[in-house]
């Protein structure tokens, strides 16, 4: 069975270092095999990862509309689409990346992309673990490339609106048709004691499970340094306290 992460949450909260750091909890852990999927179109997981990209999904995608009707006859469009897609994917030591990027050009994309999405869960039987990084809002749920996640953690900062956007998109993500098992909470750069306001709303709320994340200098400056978070030093705060929430969340998983 394939675990699948997404991340999701409001701008600039720390989705894609809190992606980062998962994956690197799971690759020090060594659980399985991982893909991350970047599905923010302005895509910097990359970055994150120490990983140089060669093609995006979106910038594929056209070549595709363009070559499906003269492809020679012992190629599908179906294979075609599929070769793109391995086409892709980035591959590195630990884990491998696909960027889906941009939709470029105004055209009809819709049997594409329905390929793609159907391909997209196709590849996911090959790896143990996969993780997806979100762009900020919601509207990106209803067109996912997954119809399923294990667990969606949506990031917030330790602010009472920032967590009732938190809660507003649980909600709202609730609403749509997708199988979410377990919603987690992680409160970015948190101070250590959080605010009495934002505890109440999480804890009425009910988010079954909160974590937070403290404020890591070292992140701030990997992130100017445009250095790979994969290197941060092991025993970082936040290397630490990712890796104890991934084992709470599969220890619960395993449980429940
Ligand atoms: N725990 C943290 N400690 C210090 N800086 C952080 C932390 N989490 C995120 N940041 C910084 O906040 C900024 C936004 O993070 P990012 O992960 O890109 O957010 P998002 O993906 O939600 O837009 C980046 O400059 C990043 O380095
Ligand atoms: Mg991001």
């Amino acid at each position: 069975m394939t675990f699948i992460f997404g991340v999701t949450g409001k701008g600039g909260v720390g989705k894609t270092t809190f992606a980062a750091l998962l994956i690197r909890a799971l690759i020090e852990k060594k659980l399985g095999v991982v893909l991350a999927v970047d599905a923010d179109p302005n895509y910097n997981l990359n970055e994150k990862l120490g990983v140089k990209i060669e093609n995006t999904i979106g910038g594929l995608r056209e070549d595709i509309v363009k070559a499906v009707d003269s492809l020679p006859s012992s190629m599908s469009k179906h294979d075609y689409v599929e070769y793109q897609v391995r086409m892709a994917l980035t591959e590195s030591e630990n884990f491998d990346l696909l960027v889906m990027g941009r939709q470029e050009g105004p055209g009809c994309y819709c049997y594409i992309n329905n390929i793609l999405r159907n391909f997209v869960d196709t590849l996911s039987d090959n790896y143990d673990f996969i993780i997806i990084d979100n762009e900020a809002g919601m509207e990106h749920l209803s067109r996912r490339t997954t119809k399923a996640m294990n667990v969606l953690f949506i990031v917030s900062d330790a602010s009472k609106i920032g967590v009732d956007t938190a809660v507003r998109i649980k909600n709202l993500s609730s609403a749509m048709e997708l199988k979410i098992d377990n919603y987690v909470l992680i409160i970015n750069r948190a101070p250590e004691r959080m605010p009495a306001k934002v505890e109440d709303a999480t804890v009425k709320q009910n988010f079954e499970e909160v974590y937070t994340l403290p404020n890591d200098d070292a992140v701030g400056t990997y992130n100017m340094e445009g250095k790979s978070l994969l290197t941060l030093p092991m025993d970082s705060k936040v290397t630490v306290e990712v890796a104890n929430i991934l084992s709470k969340v599969l220890e619960e998983k395993k449980g429940g």
